[in-house]
């Protein structure tokens, strides 16, 4: 049997990002930079690599500079232009490939991220279609969605991105309960929770921000209500879709970074710092000079 390929990607980018105010008063949270990159690049970069061409952003009030981001800057173009600096020009032009479209659906009201998802649909239709969070940043020698992908491609059916997290952190995310392994790192999911407490989770297996799902959720989310915090969760649209086909786990291959967090945002800067080609020898001996001195 062989599946459609998976062309398009729905970044849920209208949350408020209180966590990081003030920087996120004005400024959307997925425009943060890790070293020279905004966070909603990394992400559209991961998909484009797992074979996205149409980028679907879900977004609210004051995200304009995500639009900005992506479309192209005759002005800038031209005084770069001017003054000879070849190498920047062709940074700002190799942003977006000219065969990858953008869409922009405004979400009316921040209904939760089920409901977020759910205002693709005009675009996505009935195809499989990926989602990223791009709060969640992942570094992985083989991009993460495209190793989901190629899961999809050989199982059938949708696929969530989970890694294991510490017992007293399940109340931050959607939590699976496996029925059987199919593959070191594929299981088929038996159950699925949206952040349960500690003392409630029948595992530590988490969902991140990465998934490959079945066009058919839809319908699931245009019915389902109301589930934790009050929102249109995904995970709760995700249990009905698994009550038809079935839904894969996969313990994908890479470091993830809590970009939702300060710590974990601060954690991904000074690693990616740490590779980044022209920086990371210099930035490596100030970390050296700087580590002593902790005490
Ligand atoms: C969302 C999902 C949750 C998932 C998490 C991953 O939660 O609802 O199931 O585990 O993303 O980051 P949020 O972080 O938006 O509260």
């Amino acid at each position: 049997m062989t599946y459609k390929a998976v062309k398009t990607v729905v970044f849920p980018v209208a949350g408020r990002g209180t966590r990081f105010l003030p920087v996120t008063k004005a400024s959307p949270k997925e425009m943060l930079p890790v070293v020279d990159k905004p966070l909603i690049q990394y992400a559209v970069d991961e998909a484009l690599s797992a074979g996205a061409d149409t980028l679907v952003f879900i977004t609210g009030s004051s995200k304009r500079a995500i639009e900005d981001h992506f479309d192209s800057n005759a002005e800038l173009e031209a005084v770069l232009q001017a003054q000879g600096k070849q190498d920047l020009l062709d940074t700002l032009r190799g942003i977006l490939p000219s065969w990858a479209s953008c869409v922009y659906i405004r979400q009316s009201a921040p209904l939760g991220l089920g409901h977020a998802v759910l205002c693709a649909r005009p675009v996505v239709g009935d195809a499989p279609f990926m989602v990223h969070l791009a709060d969640d940043l992942i570094d992985a020698t083989v991009p993460c969605l495209k190793q989901m992908v190629d899961v999809f491609a050989t199982y059938g059916g949708s696929v969530l991105g989970v890694h294991n997290v510490p017992k007293q952190d399940t109340d931050k995310y959607g939590i699976v309960t496996l029925e059987r392994k199919i593959a070191p790192r594929v299981g088929k999911i038996s159950h699925i929770v949206e952040k349960p407490r500690p003392e409630n989770a029948a595992t530590t297996l988490a969902v991140v921000g990465r998934y490959v799902l079945s066009g058919s959720i839809f319908d699931d989310l245009a019915k389902i209500g109301q589930g934790a915090g009050g929102e249109i969760q995904l995970t709760d649209g995700i249990a009905q879709l698994m009550q038809r086909e079935p839904v894969y786990a996969f313990e994908f291959e890479g470091k993830r970074y809590d970009c939702g967090s300060k710590l974990g945002y601060l954690q991904a800067t000074v690693e990616y710092g740490l590779k980044h080609p022209s920086l990371g020898s210099e930035f490596a001996d100030y970390l050296r000079a700087l580590v002593p001195k902790l005490s």
